[in-house]
């Protein structure tokens, strides 16, 4: 099980042993940081955001950093040579001269994977447009086997923009390879799964448009965000928002052990005053989110645990 030199565009690119293998070095990580602070002393990890982040990016940088390296890049384009009219390609290049392993994100589908084949380096998808997000769907792995000890057998709630969400697009492809899981996909009709995503998986898909009545008998509910910046209008943005909020008395309709997720930001869809249910973990998906990518940075570095 190699991931040294690797890249990694879509959620699916490693194999289930491969994943699981990082899934158990994070546990190691989050148990044990200060064994791990030195494992990267002298590496250079680049990071080229043309979209705005806070989780993906700062934890990005969080993971190097307490794993002893070092960070360069951007977290906004226009301070780069990009507003002088360089190509992505060029800046990927160039910054392969200067760096081990370096993190994309970029509002254009598959702009990422047409990137890493200028490169020899590492290159990891951070997001690109409402296609995937393949470190979000790791955190996510990460935080349900913390919470559920499997991946497997699992009913799964996706919550929101399923069309343009690209951490549900990521995460239902990479559930689907685990036995008898399942999935409600609960959205507005203009907000449904893509097709050309629910044909590709095999696992039971349920469609639904009310969040209550889906709720009993979820192990997880993934809440998502009307994400305003993927609409074509703003009318119809302003159609959509507000369409699901999941508050404190929704709750009694869930299990006693459903666990709530959200990739984050939120906007409106979950009320804050659910945050101080024990069945809200997306804070502690979001510090999952640094160890994974800490185990990540590591494995594709061919660095030794
Ligand atoms: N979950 C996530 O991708 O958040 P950011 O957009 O803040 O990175």
């Amino acid at each position: 099980m190699v991931l040294k030199g690797k890249h990694l565009l879509n959620s699916t690119d490693f194999s289930v042993d491969e994943i699981f293998s990082l899934i158990c070095l994070a546990e190691k990580i989050a148990s044990n940081p200060e064994k791990y602070s030195e494992k990267c002393r002298g590496k250079i990890m680049a990071s080229l955001f043309y979209e705005p982040s806070t989780r993906t990016r700062l934890s990005f940088d969080a993971a190097m950093k307490r794993l002893g390296g070092a960070v360069i890049g951007f977290s906004d384009p226009v301070v780069s040579s990009h507003s002088k009219g360089e190509t992505i390609e060029d800046t990927v290049r160039t910054v392969e001269c200067y760096s081990d392993i370096v993190v994309v994100r970029h509002p254009e589908p598959f702009r990422p994977h047409k990137l890493s084949r200028y490169i020899l380096i590492p290159l990891i998808n951070a997001g690109d447009g409402p296609n995937q997000h393949p470190t979000q769907t790791l955190t996510d792995l990460f935080t349900i086997y913390h919470y559920k000890k499997r991946l497997s057998g699992l009913k799964i709630g996706l919550c929101g923009d399923l069309k343009y969400g690209r951490t549900v697009h990521s995460l239902i492809k990479a559930m689907d390879r685990y036995d008898n899981n399942s999935f409600v996909c609960i959205s507005l009709d203009n907000l449904k799964l893509p097709e050309e995503i629910s044909k590709e998986i095999s696992s039971e898909i349920i469609e639904s448009s009310e969040l209550e009545i889906s709720m009993h008998d979820l192990d997880i509910l993934y809440m998502t965000r009307i994400q305003k910046e993927r609409f074509e209008t703003i009318e119809e943005y302003e159609n959509s928002k507000g369409c699901y909020i999941l508050t404190r008395d929704k709750l009694d309709f869930a299990k006693e052990d459903t666990i709530i997720m959200h990739p984050l930001p939120r906007v409106d869809e979950i009320h804050e005053n659910v945050d101080e249910d024990k069945r809200a973990v997306y804070f502690n998906q979001a510090k999952a989110g640094m160890y994974i990518r800490m185990a990540l940075i590591m494995m594709l570095l061919g660095i030794s645990d």
